[in-house]
């Protein structure tokens, strides 16, 4: 209404010599003021569209995930640098350099809190039950810290149990030439905890062990097991482990296969190979809503990753695979999914040393993936592009409050790897169904995936679907 008012008097006010004259020029106008009509209305909904992203206080539909979206500060100083720190510095903030100096007066109160502050739920009592401290030492039923690096968990329908299986490190940590290449700890193998609460975890043992003797075996205790990650194939009723098999100078490159016939193992090492005839480092797997289940790894020196699916009996991929995320550098891959749209979040390549974690998207699983940002929110910058001082390792649903998640991430402890502490965060996925799409201009609007730092946190009530 108003632009064709403001034509109309534009038009009968212009002073033209010819009417055809006339016409251009009050098109020309008409034109140009519409532009700008349209201009400020994409502007004002840009706008309006970034408030809405950075107001972290907008509550969500689901009133229970408020409390875990406060943003929360960390108001720690960071000690000025000594001289040797400055000339080596190689990492991407000053936080990292302080992280990885053994000797920072952070270690023991920011970074890795002694013992005496571990999360012992069999001890903790009334209030302080079932909170999470990410980077605390976190014990087992046993009242041993936990011993499951790099993991991931899988929900047993047929128990109604989580299992969480990871590294057992429980080693001395040493470098495998002379002070070159990733610290590394001898393979143990893959330590196994249950429980039904996600808070109290039983040891069930390792589940998968290290070879002693054989020299040759991908399970010699020389050798690298990293990242093995279990899931369950109704047809032919077994639990099928992948996990990253390599040498001790990561030239092997290879992803390891294992079975069990119940989730608390033995389970036997079928062997390992290079999926598609390629290099195969970090690497996870993911069993979709249709039960066709995928392998995702870092390949090509790490510039790529490849994700493919995997055969009808889970133990060998198929002829089928897409490159991602080409020339990106990602490893870490953890996958999810929401509402049919497929998410990862990964981390940059730097040894055990934190970087920035990037959460990537996409409509089919085999692409084509958009890189959408980096998901986390609160601590402080340096927190934030270091990804909490932790990477990537698993994302795990909550069925009951869709749109909730766990990020489960290692802070890595180069020096003491056996101590590496575990990040696990509110992650959340919001955004899109209440925002406009129609100035995407063709483009997916993609929703918010966000992941909150809290110093301690606990599931929102009601969560647990079969207790
Ligand atoms: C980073 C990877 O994500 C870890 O799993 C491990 O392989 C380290 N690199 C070794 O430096």
């Amino acid at each position: 209404m108003r632009i064709n008012n403001l034509c109309k008097k534009l038009i009968t006010t212009l002073h033209c010599n010819t009417r055809s004259r006339c016409c251009v020029m009050s098109w020309s106008l008409l034109g140009c003021i519409l532009l700008l009509h349209l201009y400020s209305i994409i502007q004002q909904k840009h706008e309006e569209g970034v408030e809405f992203q950075f107001n972290v206080n907008h509550p969500h539909p689901l009133s229970h995930f408020h409390e875990l979206q406060q943003v929360e500060k960390e108001n720690f100083q960071i000690p000025p640098p000594n001289k040797k720190r400055l000339h080596q510095s190689k990492s991407i903030t000053p936080l990292v350099d302080e992280f990885l100096d053994e000797h920072s007066p952070l270690r023991h109160v920011v970074f890795f809190p002694d013992k005496t502050s571990a999360v012992d739920p069999m001890k903790s009592k009334g209030n302080d039950s079932y909170y999470y401290y990410p980077g605390r030492v976190w014990l087992d039923t046993d009242g041993n810290p936990i011993q499951a690096h790099g993991g991931g968990i899988l929900f047993d329908e047929n128990s109604n149990t989580y299992y969480w299986y990871g590294e057992y490190k429980d080693g001395l940590t040493y470098f495998a030439h002379k002070n070159k290449g990733p610290a590394r700890v001898d393979i143990i193998g893959v330590g196994c905890y249950s429980s039904k609460d996600l808070w109290t975890w039983k040891k069930e043992g390792i589940v998968l062990a290290a070879e002693k003797t054989n020299k040759t075996h991908d399970l010699h205790k020389s050798n690298v097991l990293e990242r093995p990650k279990v899931i369950y194939n109704k047809k032919t009723k077994k639990y099928v482990m992948w996990m990253h098999i390599d040498s001790a100078n990561y030239a092997k490159a290879s992803v390891g296969i294992a079975l069990s016939d119940t989730p608390i193992g033995p389970f036997e090492y079928l062997g390992s190979r290079r999926p598609h005839g390629y290099q195969s480092r970090d690497m996870t797997i993911f069993k979709d809503e249709d039960n066709v289940a995928y392998l995702i790894y870092s390949s090509e020196q790490n510039n790529v990753m490849h994700i493919g699916p995997l055969t009808e009996d889970y133990l060998n991929v198929t002829s089928v695979m897409t490159r991602i995320f080409v020339g990106q550098r990602r490893e870490a891959p953890a996958m999810f999914k929401h509402k049919g749209t497929y998410y990862m979040v990964t981390s940059g390549c730097t040894g055990w040393a934190p970087n920035e974690a990037l959460v990537h998207t996409s409509e089919s699983i085999l692409g084509t993936w958009e890189t959408i940002g980096n998901p986390c929110v609160g601590g402080n910058k340096m927190f934030r592009v270091s990804t909490f001082l932790a990477q990537s390792t698993f994302v795990l649903p909550l069925t009951k409050f869709p749109g909730l998640f766990i990020f489960m991430a290692d802070r890595w402890n180069p020096s003491e790897l056996r101590d590496s502490r575990y990040v696990w965060l509110p992650l959340i996925v919001d955004g899109s169904d209440d925002q406009a799409l129609e100035y995407g201009f063709g483009y997916t609007l993609w929703p918010r995936v966000s992941i909150y730092w809290h110093k301690k946190w606990k599931l929102p009530m009601g969560w647990n679907t079969f207790k």
